[in-house]
C-alpha cells in the first residue's frame, strides 16, 4: 500500500510521520518543489522507523518527480502557500489554485485510481479545483476540514466542561472558515445531549473560539497549524485504507444533497476503500439550513473569483 504526500512542509512531513506510526502503509512518498527538501525530510522521518517499530518500510522523498508517485492508493495534497498573520484562508485562492491544478494533473497521470485528500487552503475551493482537474468521480476527491474543526470544538468544549475530549461527539458542517456550521443538536458527551451540560449561549462562545482556532495558531506561530491538521488527514487515510466505513465530516462535491449543488462543502460522509461511499443527509432545521446555504454561497463566490487555471 502506497501513499504519496505532495508538499513536504509542516503538514506534509507531519502526515508522513503520523502515518508511519499508524503502521498501515508500507510505502510513503514525499514530493516537494524545493530542491532536496523532500529528500531531507523523508530521510529524517525514515530514521524514526527503527525506534517506532513501524511496518512502513519505505519513506522516500523526491524533488518534483511525479513518476515516483506511480500507483499510489491515496494522494495527499498539502502544497501551496500557508496564510500569514492578518491573512484569511480566502486570500490564498488564486495562488494556490494554480499550484493545486498543476500537482493534481501530474499525479492523476501516474495514479489514475488514487483517492485524493486535499488540505491546501482555501480548502473547499482547492478541493473543487482538484476535482475539476482530476476528472474522476467525486467520491475520490475529498477535502479535510470537518475532522479538524470538530477536533478544535471538542478540545475547547472539554476544557470548558472539564471532561475528556474523547467522549465528545459532534458534527460541524459547511466551509472551512468563519462560515462553518456547528450542530448543537447533534453534539453529545458519551450519548448525553450537550444541552445537559452547557447552555446554547455558552456553547456559542466555544463555537466562536473554534471558528478562530486556525487564526489563533497563525497569530501565535506566524504560519498555519500542522499537527491537528495532519492527525485529521491520517484519520481519513486510515478509514480509506482499512475500509472502515467511518462517518466523518469531510468537504465533498454536492450534487443536490442539502439542496446544494456544484460546490464543495463539509457534510457527514462514510469513508471506505472507494473514498466517499455515502453522503449522509441530515434533517436540518431552518436555521441550520440557512447557515449551510450562507456557507455554500461564500464558497461559490470564491469559485467565481478563480482565474482560469
Ligand atoms: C487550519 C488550517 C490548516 O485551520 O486551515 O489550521
Amino acid at each position: 500500500m502506497k501513499v504519496t504526500i505532495i508538499g513536504a512542509g509542516n503538514v506534509g512531513a507531519s502526515c508522513a510521520s503520523l502515518l508511519a506510526e499508524k503502521n498501515i502503509v508500507n510505502e510513503i512518498v514525499l514530493l516537494d518543489i524545493r530542491d532536496k527538501f523532500a529528500e531531507g525530510k523523508s530521510l529524517d522521518i525514515a530514521q524514526m522507523l527503527p525506534i517506532i517499530s513501524s511496518n512502513t518500510t519505505h519513506i522516500i522523498g523526491f524533488t518534483n518527480d511525479y513518476s515516483k508517485s506511480k500507483n499510489s492508493e491515496v494522494i495527499i495534497i498539502t502544497c501551496g502557500i500557508p496564510r500569514k498573520p492578518g491573512m484569511s484562508r480566502d486570500d490564498l485562492v488564486n495562488t494556490n489554485a494554480k499550484i493545486i491544478h498543476s500537482v493534481t494533473k501530474e499525479s492523476i497521470y501516474f495514479s489514475p485510481k488514487a483517492k485524493f485528500i486535499i488540505v491546501s487552503n482555501p480548502l473547499d475551493v482547492m478541493s473543487y479545483v482538484a476535482y475539476l482537474t482530476a476528472k474522476v468521480d467525486y467520491s475520490r476527491v475529498i477535502g479535510m476540514a470537518g475532522i479538524l474543526d470538530s477536533a478544535r470544538y471538542r478540545y475547547f468544549l472539554s476544557k470548558e466542561l472539564n471532561c475528556s475530549p474523547h467522549d465528545i461527539q459532534t458534527l460541524l458542517l459547511g466551509g472551512h472558515g468563519d462560515t462553518m456550521v456547528p450542530l448543537y443538536r447533534y453534539t453529545s458527551i458519551s450519548g448525553i445531549p450537550i444541552m445537559e451540560f452547557i447552555s446554547r449561549e455558552k456553547n456559542q462562545v466555544i463555537i466562536e473560539k473554534t471558528k478562530k482556532g486556525g487564526e489563533q495558531i497563525v497569530n501565535l506561530l506566524g504560519t498555519s497549524a500542522w499537527m491537528a491538521p495532519s492527525a485529521s488527514v491520517v484519520q481519513m487515510v486510515e478509514a480509506i485504507i482499512k475500509d472502515s466505513k467511518r462517518i466523518l465530516s469531510c468537504s465533498v462535491f454536492l450534487k443536490g444533497e442539502y439542496d446544494l449543488k456544484d460546490v464543495y462543502l463539509g457534510v457527514p460522509v462514510m469513508l471506505g476503500k472507494s473514498g466517499i461511499e455515502k453522503i449522509i443527509e441530515l434533517k436540518l432545521n431552518q436555521e441550520e439550513r440557512n447557515l449551510l446555504k450562507k456557507s455554500a454561497n461564500h464558497i461559490k463566490n470564491m469559485i467565481k473569483k478563480l482565474d482560469n487555471f
